[in-house]
């Protein structure tokens, strides 16, 4: 190949030297080396197409056999079925098979190996609009460079954001007025965050002024918590009681609820509970909880109540960390983005789906668990 490469190159530049000899005896007149230079100029183009046709020959042979070479490997390879590869791709060579991802930007240029100065082990999503953008820039300031920034934006503002430093090193995925879960299901699918221990999921109106990420972290993997929440400070508005921040404790997993809620043994919302709003999952529990977001239940209502179905101990591995600690804002950014339908506000039609849909997921867990129980376990 080296050869005819250099050939090539010979036939175009040489030519063109010997063109410009003929263009100088031109303009004097001088007929004899203008011939002498045609003559020299069509030998040379001769023996160029001559070179050029054994050089191709010879490719061609090459070509050839390498291809009925490959087409023999081809026809080889269909042969392969490997049963352990991911389904779908049972064809392949399973050392060529990357069956995970990650959200790591990288370069254009050198060695792939060569672009990350760190690996971040940690994913921060929140689901945001422009309008909350300080109160996510203070937010984001709270996570170090070992976690990866996600943001969903659901008001279609996106090139704003550069006005922050951070801003080009996150990941911006937008869809118009979808919501966290929606988002949650489509882009953060455990195979595509394989590579993070631990991913929060986040509304964006969170204070974070006394959390610190990584302290944080520390805590949850010194107790073991495959699901939590920051505690919430106490001038937030309230849902749930297990939520609320507990002072002179690092950790609680358990909380009094109002009369008739709590049972024993304590099960949501009075332990093994925490809110959708500020969660944090390690990598096995994200497995499993993706599997249980319905495609339609966009508000996520009622997940919070079966997140102890995702790990195995759920008493002692969920659990608020009350050490490192939010305020939750309530403001309802997103109920703003429904609409006015029948005389309601647009607020209150969202709110409405969610009541249903917090209904509907509780009646498919139900029909699902009983099913279960009778053994019918396939989906059809
Ligand atoms: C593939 O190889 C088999 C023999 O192993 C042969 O019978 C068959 O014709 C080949 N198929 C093609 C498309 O070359
Ligand atoms: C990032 O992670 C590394 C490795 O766990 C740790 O040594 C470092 O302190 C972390 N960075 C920050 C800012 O905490």
């Amino acid at each position: 190949m080296g050869f005819l490469l250099s050939k090539t190159e010979s036939c175009i530049s040489i030519p063109q030297k010997i063109l410009n000899t003929m263009r100088s005896p031109l303009k004097s007149g001088n007929i004899i080396v203008h011939k002498e230079a045609m003559k020299t100029t069509i030998a040379f183009f001769v023996g160029c197409v001559f070179g050029l046709f054994i050089g191709l020959s010879l490719t061609k042979l090459n070509l050839s056999s390498n291809l009925s070479n490959e087409h023999h490997k081809l026809n080889e390879s269909t042969k392969i079925w490997v049963p352990t590869n991911p389904r779908g791709a049972e064809r392949l060579p399973p050392k060529i098979v990357e069956s995970q991802s990650d959200f790591y930007l990288r370069r254009l240029w050198g060695l792939p190996h060569q672009d990350l100065r760190i690996k971040p082990k940690y994913l921060v999503s929140f689901t945001v609009g422009y309008d909350q953008r300080d109160n996510i820039d203070a937010a984001i300031k709270k996570f170090s460079e070992n976690f990866t920034i996600v943001l969903f934006h659901y008001d279609d503002r996106i090139s704003e954001w550069n006005q922050f430093e951070w801003s080009k090193k996150a990941i911006h995925i937008a869809a118009s007025k979808q919501t966290k879960w929606w988002y949650a299901k489509r882009f953060l699918h455990p195979d595509i965050v394989a590579s993070y221990d631990y991913v929060f999921i986040w509304d964006e109106d969170l204070g974070l002024e006394h959390f610190d990420a990584e302290e944080y972290l520390k805590i949850v993997k010194k107790r073991g918590l495959e699901i939590s929440q920051p505690g919430v400070d106490l001038s937030s508005d309230f849902t749930w009681q297990m939520t609320r921040k507990k002072d002179g404790v690092e950790v609680h997993k358990e909380a009094e609820e109002k009369d008739g809620w709590c049972s024993n043994p304590p099960v949501p919302p009075c332990a093994a509970f925490v809110e959708i709003m500020a969660p944090v999952f390690s990598r096995d529990a994200w497995r499993c909880v993706w599997h249980m977001i319905q495609n339609d239940l966009v508000h996520g209502w009622g997940l919070d109540f079966a997140l102890r179905k995702c790990v195995e101990h759920a008493h002692d591995e969920i659990g608020v960390v009350d050490t490192q600690w939010i305020i939750h804002k309530s403001i309802p950014s997103l109920n703003n983005q429904g609409k006015a339908e029948n005389g309601r506000t647009p607020g209150e039609g969202v709110r409405e789906r969610c009541h249903n849909e917090w209904k509907m997921f509780k009646e498919r867990m139900a029909n699902a668990e009983a099913a279960q129980a009778q053994g019918h376990n396939s989906t059809n």
